[in-house]
């Protein structure tokens, strides 16, 4: 019998986080060099459905998982959705190269993958539109109160201009850029750093929609130089976005650290990325430069670095 298989990439976001949640524009792309996989092999005359993912160190009958476990709610989505009661016998397998807490959506990375290839193996594979809502059910397990750009950045995998609430926006990148992700090995706690966000906003609210106003006026510009193949002039907005999340409270130390580096080694921005106080940064640089920078981060602290190629 033949394996149902269905991959789905990372993503970071390049302007906008947390501005996101209260309404504003953001920019995401999808990171090809890390994905999630999963696989449904069909067990005919078997007795279970067998969910198997080493890295979380599951191994049991689906139906045996705890109630608030994602790869649970995940097959649940997918099982309300098409009006099945009974997963027919098989296993499915889910590995993935996207660490985890790192900013780069592993979480919805493996619900995109999973929710794909089981539809698939259940005889109706699920369009892009429903895979995007069911991933985003299973996102609010993970992050509380998410806007939904993790899993329809992954879901599409292309470059997404997202206003939480409106219909998805993908757009043409005009000139390809490359960037450099660094990660500071420091969990990111998505989760708390949006709380926190959350309590400043009502403790301080003209303040920080201001912060939230500056931070959308960014995404609309990165949009339009990104559209008109002028990447090179993303950089200041880059700059300037971190100025602002650091204002908001979410950086850290070592955010600070291997963006400052990246800057001093060439790169034209950067920024953290993501929910931030832990996580990764971003840095755009030219061609030709993104090892010296690679290299000046990792020697800044970053524990893992990838090169990205946004657009070729
Ligand atoms: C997390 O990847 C991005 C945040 O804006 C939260 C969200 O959009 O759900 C911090």
């Amino acid at each position: 019998m033949p394996a149902f298989t269905a991959t789905a990439p990372g993503k970071i976001i390049l302007t906008g986080e947390h501005a996101v949640v209260y309404g504003q524009p953001a920019i995401a792309v999808p990171v090809t060099q890390v994905q999630a996989r999963a696989i449904v092999t069909p067990k005919p005359g078997g007795r279970e459905f067998r969910v198997t993912a080493p890295a979380a160190g599951v191994d049991s009958p689906w139906d045996s998982l705890p109630p608030e476990n994602p790869l649970r709610a995940a097959l649940e989505g997918v099982c309300r959705t098409l009006g099945v009661r009974r997963i027919p016998p098989g296993r499915l397998k889910i590995v993935s190269t996207i660490p985890v807490a790192a900013g780069l959506g592993s979480g919805a990375a493996v619900s995109v993958a999973l929710i794909r290839a089981v539809s698939a193996f259940l005889g109706a594979p699920l369009p892009d539109e429903q895979v995007n809502a069911l991933a985003y059910e299973v996102e609010k397990i993970h992050h509380g109160t998410p806007s939904g750009i993790d899993n329809t950045t992954i879901t599409y995998a292309r470059p997404v201009y997202f206003v939480k609430g409106q219909p998805v926006e993908t757009f043409r990148v005009g000139a390809p850029f490359t960037l450099v992700i660094g990660d500071t090995g420091i969990p990111a706690p998505t989760k708390e750093a949006v709380g926190d966000v959350r309590r400043g906003w009502q403790a301080e609210p003209e303040r920080y929609e201001r912060i939230f106003a500056a931070l959308g006026s960014l995404s609309r510009t990165a949009r339009q130089v990104i559209e008109a193949g002028h990447p090179e002039r993303l950089g200041p907005l880059m700059n300037e976005a971190h100025d602002w999340l650091c204002e908001m409270g979410v950086s850290h130390p070592k955010l600070d650290a291997l963006v400052e580096a990246a800057r001093q080694a060439g790169a034209l921005g950067a920024k953290l990325s993501g929910g931030g106080r832990g996580g990764n940064m971003i840095a755009l640089v030219q061609e030709g430069k993104a090892e010296a920078v690679s290299l000046a981060i990792r020697k800044a602290g970053a524990k893992r670095v990838w090169v990205s190629e946004v657009g070729r």
